[in-house]
C-alpha cells in the first residue's frame, strides 16, 4: 500500500500478537514450521488473512488451500457461520490454525485490533444497488457491505485484498457504485465518500487496484458462473491475472457436470416436482427456454452446469434428467407438437450436496440450517476451486 493518510497507529509487539487467545497454543513460529514424517521443515510463514462476509466459507478454502492462514472471519447468519465453524474445525484438524470467527453485523467490529496482524482481506460484500445516493451522502444503507469492506482495509491496513462480486456489478445501475468503490479503494476519492464521518476527513486507501470478472468453468470448475473479483496489493506489488487453464484450445477441457452428478444421485432427495409448463418457450437448445415449470433448468451433463443460484431449493433449483427426456420433448415442441402436462419422468431436482459439488466444495462440508439455508450459502458462495486460483495468484504476486 501506498503511504497512506491516517493517524498511524504502532504496530503492535510480538509477545502481544502471540498472547491472543484465539492463536492458542501455536506461535509464528509454529506456523512457519511443518512435520513431514518426523522432519521438521523451515517454511515461508503464511500470510494471514481476514474473511469478511464468510458465508460456508468458499473464498476461505480456496485461500486455505494456498499459501495463507485464516485469522479472522465475519459472518452474521447462524447458519452460514455454523457451517464456517465445522468447516474450520475439519481444516484445524488438518493442521490450520484456530481463526477468531466474528458471529455478528460487521458494523459492530473494531477491526483496529488486526492492525498489523492480518496481511490480506477477503471477501464477498453484499451490495444493495439502490443505496448509491446514501452512500455518496454518508449515510450507508446498513444491507450495503462495501462501506464495511473499505472500513475493514482502513482500520487493518492488509497489504492486499480480494473483493468478490456478481458480475454485473461494473455495468447497468450498479456501475456508479462500483466506479465509487474502486475509486476509493485506489485513493482517487476520500473513504469519506463510502463512510461519511464515520472516519476522519481526507483519510484515503491506496492501493493499485486491478479487476476482472472470471468464469469459474475456466479454471476446472463444473459450472458456468461469471464473478467479478476486485484485487488491491500495495504499492511496488503487482497482480498478474490467472490465465483460464479449461475450454476449447487450452491445456485441459471444461469439466461437466456429469462429472460430479450420477442419475442415482445422493444426499438428502429435494421433494420439489418439475412438472411440463403449460405454455412452453423454447430456444434452440433444449436445456435453455422456458419448457418446464420453475427457474431451475435441466443440467446438460455433459457441459458444466449453468450458474446455480443463492435462491435453489424449490422449483428454482437445477434438475437431473436421469430418463434423458429434454431433448426430445424440445424436438416435439419445435416441430409443432402439443405441450404435455404433469410430472417430468425421471427429473429430479439436484441435491445440496450435489449443489456444493458443482461448486467445487470438497465433499466433507456439511451445510447447517434448513435445506433453504443451505442452498442459499452454497449458491452464494464462490468456488473453492476459482478462489484458490486466485489466492495462488496473489500468493506469487506478494513477495515474503
Ligand atoms: C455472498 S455471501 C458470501 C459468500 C462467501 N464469500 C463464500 O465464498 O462462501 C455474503 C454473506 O454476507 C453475510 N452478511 C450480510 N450482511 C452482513 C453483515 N452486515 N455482517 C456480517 N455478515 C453479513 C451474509 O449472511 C452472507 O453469508
Amino acid at each position: 500500500m501506498k503511504e497512506r493518510d491516517r493517524a498511524g497507529s504502532p504496530m503492535p509487539d510480538e509477545a502481544a500478537y502471540l498472547d491472543l487467545d484465539y492463536w492458542g497454543s501455536t506461535n509464528l513460529f509454529a506456523n512457519a514450521c511443518s512435520s513431514y514424517g518426523g522432519r521438521v521443515e523451515a517454511k515461508r510463514a503464511k500470510l494471514r488473512v481476514a474473511d469478511l462476509f464468510t458465508g460456508a466459507g468458499g473464498l476461505s478454502l480456496g485461500f486455505a488451500q494456498e499459501d495463507f492462514e485464516l485469522a479472522v472471519a465475519v459472518e452474521s447468519d447462524p447458519d452460514a457461520a455454523a457451517t464456517y465453524r465445522a468447516v474450520h474445525e475439519h481444516l484445524c484438524s488438518h493442521g490450520a490454525l484456530p481463526v477468531k470467527l466474528h458471529e455478528q453485523d460487521i458494523c459492530e467490529v473494531d477491526f483496529t485490533q488486526y492492525l498489523g496482524r492480518v496481511e490480506v482481506v477477503i471477501g464477498g460484500p453484499p451490495c444493495q444497488p439502490w443505496s448509491l445516493g446514501g452512500l455518496r451522502r454518508g449515510h450507508s444503507d446498513p444491507r450495503d457491505g462495501f462501506p464495511q469492506f473499505a472500513r475493514a482495509l482502513y482500520e487493518i491496513a492488509p497489504r492486499a485484498f480480494v473483493l468478490e462480486n456478481v458480475a454485473g456489478l461494473a455495468h447497468g445501475k450498479t456501475k456508479p457504485i462500483f466506479q465509487l468503490m474502486v475509486a476509493v479503494l485506489a485513493g482517487e476519492l476520500p473513504l469519506s465518500e463510502l463512510l461519511g464521518d464515520q472516519v476522519r476527513a481526507g483519510a484515503r486507501l491506496a492501493y493499485n487496484v486491478t479487476w476482472r470478472v472470471l468464469n469459474a468453468a475456466d479454471y476446472g470448475v463444473p459450472q458456468n458462473r461469471q464473478r467479478l473479483f476486485v484485487v488491491g496489493v500495495d504499492d511496488g506489488t503487482s497482480f498478474s491475472w490467472p490465465s483460464p487453464t479449461h475450454g476449447p484450445n487450452r491445456r485441459h477441457p471444461y469439466v461437466p457436470a456429469g462429472s460430479v452428478i450420477t442419475p442415482q444421485g445422493r444426499g438428502e432427495p429435494n421433494p420439489s416436482i418439475v412438472t411440463y409448463a403449460t405454455n412452453p418457450s423454447t430456444r434452440p437448445d433444449p436445456y435453455h427456454g422456458q419448457v418446464y415449470n420453475g427457474g431451475g433448468r435441466p443440467i446438460d451433463l455433459p457441459k458444466p452446469a449453468p450458474t446455480l443460484l443463492a435462491s435453489m431449493g424449490g422449483n428454482k433449483t437445477p434438475w437431473v434428467d436421469t430418463l434423458g427426456i429434454v431433448p426430445g420433448y424440445h424436438a416435439h415442441l419445435v416441430s409443432g407438437g402439443r405441450p404435455r402436462s404433469g410430472q417430468v419422468p425421471g427429473a429430479r431436482r439436484i441435491t445440496v450436496a450435489e449443489a456444493a459439488a458443482i461448486q467445487s466444495f470438497p465433499d466433507w462440508v456439511r451445510f447447517t440450517g434448513s435445506r433453504s439455508s443451505q442452498y442459499r450459502q452454497v449458491g452464494n458462495a464462490v468456488p473453492p476451486d476459482l478462489a484458490r486460483v486466485v489466492a495462488n495468484a496473489l500468493a506469487r504476486s506478494l513477495p515474503a
